[in-house]
């Protein structure tokens, strides 16, 4: 079942997102990050078995969000978890007004089943590169930057 993030997982989804962060896939997250943005997080979990997949939107100025931190279980990858979660966040997107959704990725594949179009870093405004600086990538980022814009009807 797909379910916005509670309070008492932050824990929980910290370590998930280290396992993958270990390989380059998704950047690690504070704590402190985790429980302020908590609301951005949907979480994949069957009864009440481990956390086994994750993803966020987060909004980030007039019309602009992003998707991060998508990850499933290594053991439950190619069920259709994670394009799951990506819907999810694409249909909350919609229902609170975003025109455009970008994000940053190793594995731009995956997102173009969406309508993602990868896009040159200029493309996106600077205000997405506020969190960069912290990032632990920055300068030297491999990451692909895509673009959805959800007024095309895709
Ligand atoms: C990328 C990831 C989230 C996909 O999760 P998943 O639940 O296996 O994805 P789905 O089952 O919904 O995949 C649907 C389709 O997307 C494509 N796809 C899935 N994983 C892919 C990958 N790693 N590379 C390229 N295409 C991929 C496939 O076409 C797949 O369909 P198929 O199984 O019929 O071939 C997962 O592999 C993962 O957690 N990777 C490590 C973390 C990461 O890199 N996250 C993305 C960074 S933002």
């Amino acid at each position: 079942m797909i379910r916005k993030a509670k309070i008492h997982e932050v824990p929980e989804i910290r370590r998930f997102l280290g396992k993958f962060s270990e390989d380059g896939g998704i950047l690690p997250r504070t704590l402190a990050d985790l429980y302020g943005q908590l609301r951005d997080y949907y979480v994949y979990r069957e009864d009440q078995g481990p956390l086994l997949g994750i993803a966020a939107l987060h909004i980030c100025w007039a019309g602009l969000g992003e998707i991060r931190s998508v990850a499933v279980a290594p053991t439950h990858q190619r069920r259709g978890i994670a394009s799951r979660l990506v819907q999810t966040c694409l249909a909350e997107a919609r229902a609170i007004g975003l025109s455009e959704i970008f994000l940053l990725t190793l594995v731009p594949e995956f997102f173009q089943r969406f309508g993602f179009k990868v896009v040159s870093r200029e493309d996106l405004l600077p205000i997405v590169w506020a969190d960069c600086v912290n990032c632990v990538k920055f300068p030297d980022c491999d990451e692909i930057p895509m673009v959805l814009n959800l007024e095309s009807g895709i």
